[in-house]
């Protein structure tokens, strides 16, 4: 037995040692950690149990037969994080670079399996040259195997996805497909075609970093959520990410403990200003209501108009989306509207409520919004309000105009609570237009046409730009004072804890993409 087991050991130690020493090193010297570190230190300590350490490939072309590496190339398991059960895969670039043969896609997709079977989160780490050039069609045949589990796990248990080196052609779908993707700065890079054959085709100049690296993708097109200074920190990025989540659609969110202390927040009181058209700081209103540094932004980079979010709010793991006055007014366009809807619909998903802060000029104007289907990427927005059956309370800061203010989870719409600061205007449109169209002849009649102006402006603001309209109506609940707006949403989220909506029943819905 003894020679079996130092025969055991031996062959763990060859797979641990990966594709050598020397390539570990050239890992190290680009500022990367190995798949094995990057495994450790996302999870917590000792957890990890590794599946399919002895796998090889079976290719026998371009003499693969005499190069065999135990795992082939990634490093599959189970573990925990904060003590709750995730599954992971980690592509070891170490190894013929992380492509993705047949065996590489077969012991992602076990572990898909068994996250799909067991309901726990699988989180992904992507360190690859893509499809192992050696295998031809199968490792193509793999990635379709892996791209199939990643829609059929979608809104079942979190995907989370890392890029953490390179990650080119097709082998960017899986990521895409799952609900986070992470970046790593500086060492990471997506496209679907590299630099030269977008020179070849397009004969455009451009680097990896500028075509695909975390800043583009963070900033430009939205396809990273997040992005991270150095591995390190994008594993503990992942670890507070799935802190806000359910292990998988059938549960809640954990809460956090939470003892009711000093509900009563009066420097909310001051952020409006008293200017309607000067901008503030919603992620101000976001640290004043919530938890102490519980607020985890999303997506900061891309459509910084609107602000997506997970924090925690009595304890209570919450999603909000809130128009950002600092940035184009926080009117909706065509991004910010498919940056919200996606949010909300993984929210809806995983069973987090919805908190959203409304302050809405409107949707923004413009030829280039209407060519790039401000229609249809409006919609995506308010169709995902409408079908969204968890917990939703909307809070009116301030602007509340046009149709805007169905989309942001108007009472309209499903919303279970409405709250409106006093300083909340909710109209079809702001005094100017609106006198402009409505009072036209008396305007154009009058001897003092700014004097006019001015009195029909005065006059459509006292009337229109305050909640109370609305409040006679019924759409909004309660018309609430800034200081106790923290007091309010924790009383409405414990009120509303045992919703039960359900919608139609119907095969799925058809989104407008
Ligand atoms: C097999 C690969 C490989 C691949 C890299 N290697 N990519 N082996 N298949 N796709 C191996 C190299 O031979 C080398 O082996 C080791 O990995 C490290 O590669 P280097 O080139 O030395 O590293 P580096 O200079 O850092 O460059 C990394 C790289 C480059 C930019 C990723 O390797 C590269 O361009 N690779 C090819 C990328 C590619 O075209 N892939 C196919 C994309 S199409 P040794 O033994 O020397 O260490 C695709 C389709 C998917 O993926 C479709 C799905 C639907």
């Amino acid at each position: 037995m003894k020679d079996k087991l130092n025969r055991l050991r031996d062959l763990q130690g060859e797979a641990f040692e990966g594709g050598g020493e020397k390539r570990i090193n050239k890992q190290h010297e680009k500022g990367k950690l190995t798949a094995r570190e990057r495994i450790h230190f996302l999870l917590d300590e000792g957890s990890f149990e590794e599946i399919g350490m002895f796998v090889t490939h079976r290719t026998t072309d371009f003499g693969m037969d005499r190069q065999k590496i135990y795992g082939d190339g990634v490093i599959t398991g189970y573990g925990s994080i904060d003590g709750r059960l995730v599954y992971v895969f980690a592509q070891d670039f170490t190894v013929f670079g992380g492509s993705l043969s047949e065996t590489h896609a077969e012991k992602i997709c076990k572990v898909m399996d068994m996250a799909m079977r067991t309901g726990a989160p699988l989180i992904g780490l992507n360190d690859s040259g893509g499809a192992r050039i050696q295998e031809g069609v199968s490792s193509l045949g793999g990635y379709a195997d892996i791209f199939y589990r990643n829609v059929r796990a979608s809104g079942v248990i979190p995907q989370i996805s890392a890029v953490m080196g390179p990650c080119a052609g097709g082998a960017v779908y899986s990521p895409a497909m799952t609900d986070f993707i992470l970046m790593v700065e500086d060492t990471s890079y997506m496209f679907v075609t590299g630099p030269n054959v977008v020179k070849t085709v397009t004969n455009e100049e451009v680097t990896s970093e500028a075509l695909g690296g975390a800043m583009t993708h963070a900033s430009k097109s939205g396809v990273t959520h997040l992005t991270a200074p150095n591995d390190i920190e994008c594993l503990a990025m992942i670890r507070q990410l799935l802190s806000f989540m359910p292990q998988n659609c059938e549960e809640k969110p954990s809460d956090l403990p939470y003892t009711i202390g000093e509900e009563i927040r009066p420097a909310l009181g001051s952020i409006i200003p008293d200017n309607p058209n000067q901008p503030y700081d919603m992620r101000d209103v976001i640290q004043g209501i919530m938890d102490d540094t519980s607020f985890m932004e999303i997506h900061p980079y891309y459509a910084d108009n609107i602000v997506v979010g997970f924090a925690r709010l009595g304890g209570r793991s919450i999603g909000i989306v809130a128009n950002q006055p600092m940035s184009l007014a926080g009117v909706l366009d065509v991004n910010s509207s498919k940056k919200a809807a996606r949010f909300v619909r993984f929210c809806d998903s995983f069973n987090i409520p919805l908190l959203v802060l409304v302050d809405v000029p409107g949707f923004l104007p413009g030829t280039d919004q209407e060519w790039n289907a401000i229609i249809t990427n409006g919609a995506k927005l308010l169709y995902a309000f409408s079908e969204a059956t968890v917990p939703r309370i909307t809070l009116i800061t301030r602007k509340a105009y046009g149709g805007a203010y169905d989309v942001m989870n108007s009472k309209h719409i499903g919303a279970d609570l409405n709250f409106a600061w006093p300083s909340a205007e909710i109209a079809v449109m702001g005094a100017k237009g609106a006198i402009e169209i409505i009072f036209k002849k008396e305007i154009d009649e009058a001897d003092d046409r700014e004097q006019k102006l001015k009195e029909m402006e005065e006059e459509y603001n006292s009337t229109f730009a305050n909640p109370y309209k609305a409040a006679n109506r019924g759409f909004i609940d309660e018309v609430i004072d800034p200081k106790d707006s923290r007091r309010k949403l924790i009383k409405g989220f414990k009120m509303l804890e045992h919703k039960v909506d359900k919608l139609p029943a119907k095969k799925h819905g058809n989104i407008p993409l």
